[in-house]
């Protein structure tokens, strides 16, 4: 099985985005959280960012939105070229819909849930989508507690994904570091979104090889 690692430039140098991607070529992709100050207390990037982020990035780029409205404002983020655009369950009123336009633009479609969110309801619809993020906090930040809670959730993620025979990548993201990347794997993440465990603790190519070799032992 094969483990990505997705450093999310979230807490890397704003100023300094295109120099901060030369610090993670060891990448598998680039996760890029935009937030919009109504799904999540916080703002950041928009649709020319990630336009020109996709232009200077050797690294394909997973866009992780965290806005209201995702049915209107997701498929410009696709269009942008982005390798994987990931919206909020709880913010999409046709996910399926939103999910086939985002492939019919040509890139892949994930759906993401908050903490509080079931996945129950969106196990029948496994095959619209490439990929499922279960956030492992409440969104909007970096640098937050990883919620062991969410395990059984990830678990029931997994063996619903490993039972239709879906190549669906299954992601976690919020505190994923050398301490609880073991745990994610464990019960079945193999996509791993790290934010400070990559960008805050010492030499960032080394945190993405360390992780690696973690979330595989
Ligand atoms: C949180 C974001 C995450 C964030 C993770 O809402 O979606 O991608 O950057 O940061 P860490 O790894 O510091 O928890
Ligand atoms: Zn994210």
């Amino acid at each position: 099985m094969s483990t990505r690692i997705n450093p999310s430039i979230l807490t890397a140098d704003f100023a300094n985005l295109e120099h901060e991607l030369g610090r993670i070529s060891s990448a598998d992709l680039v996760h890029v959280d935009v937030m919009d100050n109504h799904f999540v207390p916080n703002l950041t990037f928009g649709p020319t960012m990630v336009n020109r982020l996709q232009q200077v990035s050797p690294i394909p780029l997973d866009v992780h939105l965290m806005i209201d409205d995702a049915d209107r404002w997701a498929p410009g983020y696709a269009e942008t070229g982005a390798f994987s655009v990931t919206f909020h369950a709880e913010a999409a009123s046709d996910p399926v819909a939103l999910a086939r336009r985002l492939r019919q633009i040509g890139s892949r479609a994930g759906i993401a849930l908050k903490p509080g969110t079931y996945i129950e309801p969106y196990l029948e619809l496994l095959p619209e989508f490439d990929q499922i993020l279960i956030m492992t906090v409440e969104p909007g930040f970096g640098g937050q507690s990883f919620m062991t809670d969410m395990m059984p959730k990830l678990r029931r993620t997994a063996d619903a994904v490993a039972a239709s025979g879906l190549d669906i990548w299954l992601q976690v993201d919020g505190g994923v570091s050398l301490d609880t990347i073991g745990i994610a794997a464990e019960n079945g993440a193999n996509t791993f979104v790290a934010g400070s465990a990559v960008f805050n603790v010492g030499e960032p190519e080394e945190q993405i090889v360390a992780l690696r070799a973690a979330a595989a032992s």
